[in-house]
C-alpha cells in the first residue's frame, strides 16, 4: 500500500516538473494545447510501456492486474498523442500535416512524429485486436519500441519546451529505461516474452 502512494507520489511529481516547464513559455492557447498533449502523450506512452515490465507486480501494488493498468495509462497516451496533431492541424489551418516526409534525412527526423503516430495507431491496433491475430499480434505491438525511439528524436528536435535542461534530463532518462526494457526483454531474456 505504502509502495502505491509513493509510485502515485512520483509519476505526480514528475507531471508537476512537466507542466511547470510548459508554463514557462506561453503561446496562444492552440499551440499550448498542442504541446501540453505531445508532452504528456510522451509520458504516459512512457509509462503504458514501463507498465509492461512490472507485469507481476501490478496486482500487488494497485490491486489491478496488469493489463487493466496498462489500459489506463495506454488510453490517457493515446487521447493526448490524438489531439497533439489535430490541435496542431487546426493552428496550420491544413490536415498536410499528416503526411509523413522521408526526405531530406533531417526533416524526416524533425517530422518523425508524424510515421510515429501511424506506428502507434497499428501496435495499439494489435493489441485491442489481440485475439484476431493470435500468433502476430506480439510482434506488431513491439512497433511501440521504434515508435517510441522515434518520438524521442522529433520532440528533441522541434520541441520548444525540450531547450530547458531539465525536460532533457527527464527525455533522455525515459528514452534510456525504454531502451533497457526493451534489451531486457528481448536480449537479455527473449523467451519470456514470446
Ligand atoms: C500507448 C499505447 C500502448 C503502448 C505504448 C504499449 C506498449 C507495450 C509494450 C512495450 C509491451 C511489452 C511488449 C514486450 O516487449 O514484450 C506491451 C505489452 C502488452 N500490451 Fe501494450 N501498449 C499499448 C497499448 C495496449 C493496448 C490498448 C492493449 C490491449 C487492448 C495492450 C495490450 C498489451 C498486452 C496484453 C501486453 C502483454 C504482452 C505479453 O504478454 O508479453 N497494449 N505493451
Ligand atoms: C502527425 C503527427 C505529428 C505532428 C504534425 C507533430 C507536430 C509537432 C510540432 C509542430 C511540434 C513542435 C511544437 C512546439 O514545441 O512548438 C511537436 C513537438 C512535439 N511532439 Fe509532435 N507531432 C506529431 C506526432 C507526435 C507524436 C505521435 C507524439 C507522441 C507523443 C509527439 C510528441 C511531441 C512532443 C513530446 C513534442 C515536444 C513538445 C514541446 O516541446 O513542447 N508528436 N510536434
Amino acid at each position: 500500500m505504502e509502495k502505491r502512494w509513493q509510485l502515485i507520489f512520483l509519476v505526480t511529481f514528475i507531471a508537476a516538473i512537466i507542466a511547470y516547464i510548459l508554463l514557462q513559455a506561453i503561446d496562444k492557447p492552440l499551440e499550448m494545447i498542442d504541446r501540453a498533449a505531445g508532452l504528456f502523450a510522451y509520458y504516459f506512452i512512457f509509462l503504458a510501456i514501463l507498465s509492461s515490465e512490472y507485469m507481476k507486480q501490478m496486482k500487488k501494488v494497485f490491486g489491478q492486474g496488469f493489463i487493466r493498468v496498462h489500459h489506463h495509462l495506454a488510453r490517457l497516451g493515446i487521447s493526448l498523442m490524438l489531439l497533439h496533431p489535430i490541435a496542431f492541424a487546426f493552428e496550420k489551418q491544413s490536415i498536410s500535416i499528416f503526411i509523413p516526409v522521408f526526405y531530406p534525412l533531417m526533416e524526416f527526423l524533425e517530422l518523425a512524429g508524424r510515421p510515429a503516430f501511424y506506428l502507434i495507431i497499428i501496435a495499439v491496433a494489435a493489441g485491442v485486436y489481440r485475439k484476431h491475430f493470435i500468433r502476430k499480434w506480439k510482434k506488431i505491438h513491439y512497433l511501440n519500441y521504434p515508435a517510441f525511439l522515434l518520438i524521442f528524436i522529433h520532440s528533441w528536435l522541434i520541441g520548444t519546451d525540450l531547450n530547458s535542461g531539465i525536460m532533457q534530463l527527464l527525455w533522455v532518462c525515459m528514452a534510456l529505461v525504454i531502451a533497457a526494457i526493451f534489451v531486457h526483454k528481448h536480449i537479455i531474456n527473449p523467451r519470456k516474452s514470446m
